[in-house]
């Protein structure tokens, strides 16, 4: 049977399954649920969420969306900018009136914004008026049986759903899991006369020497890499401890910045041994080492090109000489565990009957508990499954639809500070990986594929790896403030970037102030492995740097003793001291290691600290209080980090002069300054903090930022802002032009990008720029970040440790008071304050304070102009007037002028 020539009553029922995913679990399920669609008929497409605009929903039957949850409550990367789309705030209630979607969410319970992503989209839509045909799924990472536990039933009641609300039009029935749907992309062989070389020429030689030189020389062309080269790859683990630990070092050529928390993010390459046992399985030997291309498969020949979805791996095109094996080696994970939708692939490439019966058993929502027994749980890998069911010869034309693309793996980066540099101007970075080798519940020895890899690469291989922002979002003062560091394992990998990137901080300040104690509060890292001995990375550094960062390790070996002992047991032995550094001392805390059970002990651990730590009765709080005072901690991050944009414009005294083009006014020679609006925004800026340090305002202010788009002289502007009381600049030069520079949108989107990447929790701009006059840009800067706004703020007030902010403006005929929660964005108006004049001390002071010039491509924007100005001219010159002597005077003039 084949299902590639539907009938023409189904073009009318279309599917659409959007995804978001950061490691490919979502990606997965959407796939599944495509494959359910097209199976019901609906044509259906399967992309990821930033692929579509939310206007074009409604032209689909349903929208399904998988969504996972990343970061602390985050989209993914490639859903963000949907659901930035989704957060305009000009949207109507029924813009999205006529989409049926349904939502299934991907995510963790031992994080506490469990499932967010899915959450907020799925509130998101039902305001917008979009109508939820099933119930929103939710899977949880630590179900006992995984993703699959709570997405089958989802499925398995989808299915009956959409059966029952789209009946299928009298004569169809769905396509049944034993005829197969057409693969989506096929690969076919090259034609030779394009000048590749012949399979004899390209057969490679797998083993020994020739094997180490494949792994250790990347050529993958994959998408935002960097090519480094691995200069160490040590053990850091005794020989004799169970588990093998590396500290690998890597260097690219480039200068590129990076802060704790971020991640390199690798993927792996398969053993030759591997893919020659899967090539003997399949038959595959005659044209394995054929060149060939990925084309897209029989349903897709006849899609339109803007229905035409992207390949599945991108970069193919530049691939060196891309055959089989380079695919099977390279690309596609042959050592995965197989997912359900898997065995419904392969149970077609087979004809004994046996094994199709019990491929299809696994497929089956009722064998739900088989399926998990036979893979997840013993870690059954794809290559094991098919030497079981040896009689499945897939052909290899079909390999990237029934294999799964290979992932890259994340791992946190160790270097910071000092560390992160080479000689040569290029930058180093260290990793420190657990290489994952156990053994399973059938006595089986695993490895992990990508870690496997990583621990045979020689000093000298090159690899491609993409640098990824997981940032601990840690400003400056965070860094040198009061910090709790909590990291068993491999988890203090970005704690001790945090250290170096602290020590780095020291140093520079003690150079610049010698002499000067620095200011530069206590450390506390709690350290959990299994043997002193064994596994205490970095112990001889802590010895080293303790002094310089004021570094305490409190240690947790679980196994150096009869009973064992945990981070969290260390936290509950010292409770005071935690309580003194976090409450007291207004410490961060950063926890860092795997999910599960660990950062759930630890939290538990830490309310019992603010329950049971303070020295005074009266300080403490109980269970409930605690628990809000850690997500007070959790919601605002702490401190207020606030970015202040300042526009350099025409000085309000002076009169401007439209140029001779008529295109704008004239600005040369012309005395330009602070745009007064973003003056009261600095001053207010610099005044929380103040009113902070008096205790008049509950958070302390960690950092204000100053930011100016425009030409060389908007750096006199940010120095008049830091001479005011910012702590550092960003110039972001733009060429000057008459018309006022980049366009309000082009500026909250820069700011919108500036916001995340610093990590700020408060904008606080001018009601207007006095030059354009537009009034747009927090408005615009609010809807792109879906943040609360009070505009023409006339009094601002932080009212609790939480971030309540309460903003009074005028209207007319009195005053209106908002409150909103951090973060927030707030414009400013001419009652708000008096601003300072910059003193001479504090001028000399800002020219110390770091200015840092960056470009719109920094943040990934374009001065794109959408507003073209036609023309611009004086105003009509004002008549002279005339005096009048008296009333009879000034009646008779009227009634000449007609106006009586
Ligand atoms: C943001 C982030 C940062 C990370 N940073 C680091 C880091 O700095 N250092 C580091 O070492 N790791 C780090 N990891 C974890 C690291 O990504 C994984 O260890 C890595 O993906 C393993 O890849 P692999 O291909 O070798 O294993 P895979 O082939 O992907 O196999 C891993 C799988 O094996 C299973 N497994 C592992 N051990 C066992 C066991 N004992 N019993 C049963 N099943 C088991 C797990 O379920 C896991 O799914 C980080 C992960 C994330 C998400
Ligand atoms: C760095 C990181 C942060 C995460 N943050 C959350 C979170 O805040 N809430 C949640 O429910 N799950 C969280 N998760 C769990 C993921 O949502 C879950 O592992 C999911 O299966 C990933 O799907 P993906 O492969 O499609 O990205 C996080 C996972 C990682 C690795």
């Amino acid at each position: 049977m084949s299902a590639s020539n539907p009938p023409p009553a189904q073009q009318r029922r279309s599917a659409l399954v959007l995804y978001g995913s950061e490691t490919g679990n979502s990606q997965e399920v959407a796939e599944e649920l495509g494959a359910l669609t097209e199976r019901l008929h609906f044509k259906t497409h399967v992309a990821d969420l930033n692929q579509y605009k939310p206007e074009t929903l409604s032209s689909y039957t349903l929208v399904l969306f998988v969504v996972s949850t990343t970061g602390q409550g985050d989209f993914p990367a490639n859903a963000r900018s949907f659901w930035r789309s989704l957060l305009l705030k000009k949207l109507p209630a029924t813009f999205l009136s006529g989409v049926s979607f349904a939502a299934f969410g991907l995510g963790d319970s031992s994080y506490p914004k469990f499932n967010w992503a899915a959450r907020k989209l799925h509130k998101r839509l039902l305001q917008l008026g979009a109508e939820e045909i099933h119930p929103c799924g939710e899977a949880d990472q630590q179900h006992p049986e995984g993703l699959e536990g709570t997405f089958i039933p989802w499925f398995t009641r989808l299915r009956e759903h959409l059966l029952d609300t789209y009946p299928l039009p009298p004569g169809l029935v769905p396509i049944p899991d034993n005829v197969q749907l057409p693969p989506k992309w096929v690969l076919q062989l090259r034609d030779e006369a394009e000048g590749f070389s012949t399979p004899e020429q390209t057969t490679e030689k797998t083993n020994g020497s020739s094997e180490l030189d494949r792994l250790g020389h990347d050529l993958r062309p994959l998408p935002d890499t960097l090519t480094a080269t691995l200069t160490e790859n040590r053990r850091a683990t005794a020989a004799n401890h169970w588990q093998d630990v590396r500290h690998l070092s890597l260097t690219v050529p480039e200068a590129v910045s990076y802060v704790p928390g971020d991640m390199l993010s690798i993927t792996p390459k398969n053993f030759a041994v591997d893919v020659d046992n899967l090539i003997t399985m399949m038959g595959w030997e005659a044209d394995v080492d054929r060149p060939v291309t990925l084309v897209p498969g029989p349903t897709l020949l006849s899609a339109d090109d803007d229905d035409m979805p992207s390949p599945p791996i991108q970069g193919l095109d530049s691939y060196p000489r891309l055959t089989l094996r380079a695919l099977l080696t390279d690309y596609l994970d042959i050592q995965a565990i197989p997912r359900r939708a898997f065995f419904a692939t392969v149970a077609h490439y087979t004809d004994y009957e046996m094994h199709k019966e019990r491929l299809l058993e696994f497929t089956n929502p009722e064998f739900l508990d088989e399926l998990w027994d036979y893979t997840t749980r013993p870690r059954r890998s794809i290559l094991e499954v098919l030497h079981e069911f040896d009689s499945v010869k897939i052909p290899w034309q079909h390999a990237v639809s029934v294999f799964p693309i290979m992932r890259a793996r994340q791992f946190s980066i160790a270097s910071g500070g000092a560390l992160k540099h080479t000689a040569e101007g290029g930058t180093k970075f260290e990793l420190l990986i657990a290489i994952v080798k156990y053994q399973t519940v059938i006595k089986r020895i695993r490895q992990g594929v990508c870690t496997r890899y990583l621990a045979v690469l020689q000093p000298g291989s090159t690899l491609q790896v993409q640098l990824q922002r997981g940032g601990l979002n840690s400003s400056v003062n965070q860094l040198v403030g009061p910090t709790v560091l909590i990291g068993p394992g491999t988890g203090i990998a970005p704690l001790r970037s945090m250290i170096w990137e602290k020590a780095a901080i020291v140093k520079a300040y003690k150079e610049e102030n010698p002499g000067v104690e620095p200011p530069i509060g206590p450390t506390l890292l709690v350290y959990g492995g299994r043997n002193r001995e064994a596994d205490f990375f970095f112990e001889q550094e802590w010895e080293e740097l303790g002094e310089l960062v004021r570094l305490k390790v409190l240690t947790a070996f679980s196994r150096d003793q009869k009973q064992k002992v945990y981070v969290q047991d260390v936290i509950r032995e010292n409770v005071s001291l935690l309580f003194k550094l976090l409450h007291d001392m207004r410490g961060s805390v950063y926890i860092c290691g795997s999910s599960g059970n660990m950062p759930k002990a630890v939290r538990q651990a830490l309310t019992e600290a603010f329950q049971h730590g303070p020295e005074v009765e009266t300080d403490r709080f109980n269970e409930q209080g605690a628990e809000q005072y850690l997500l007070g901690m959790e919601k605002t991050g702490r401190n207020l980090r606030i970015l202040v944009p300042v526009k350099r414009v025409i000085d309000y005294a002076v009169k401007p002069r439209v140029n001779k083009a008529n295109t704008g006014v004239e600005t040369a020679g012309v005395k330009h300054s602070l745009n007064p609006f973003d003056e009261l925004s600095v001053e207010e800026a610099v005044r929380l903090r103040e009113r902070h340090t008096k205790k008049q305002s509950p958070i302390k202010v960690d950092q204000i930022l100053a930011l100016s788009a425009g030409g060389p002289k908007c750096a006199d502007t940010l120095r008049t802002a830091m001479a005011m009381g910012a702590d550092r600049a960003f110039h972001v030069e733009v060429g000057d032009s008459p018309d006022g520079g980049p366009e309000p949108l082009t500026v909250a989107k820069m700011l919108q990008a500036v916001v995340k990447q610093e990590n700020i929790n408060l904008v606080l701009l001018g009601k207007q720029a006095i030059d354009g006059d537009q009034g747009q840009t927090g408005q615009m800067l609010a809807g792109l970040l879906g943040w609360p706004q009070a505009t023409q703020a006339s009094k601002v007030e932080i009212k609790d440790e939480s971030g309540t902010v309460e903003v009074t403006h005028e209207v007319d005929g009195g005053v209106e008071t908002l409150r909103a929660q951090l973060p927030m964005i707030i414009t400013t108006d001419l009652r708000l304050n008096e601003p300072r004049y910059a003193t001479l001390p504090n001028i000399m002071k800002a020219k110390k304070k770091p200015l840092e010039k960056k470009t719109l491509a920094d943040f990934g924007i374009e001065d794109k102009k959408r507003l073209k100005t036609i023309k611009v001219t004086e105003p009509p010159a004002r008549q002279g007037g005339g005096k009048v002597e008296d009333v009879d005077g000034l009646i008779g003039k009227l009634k000449e002028l007609g106006a009586l």
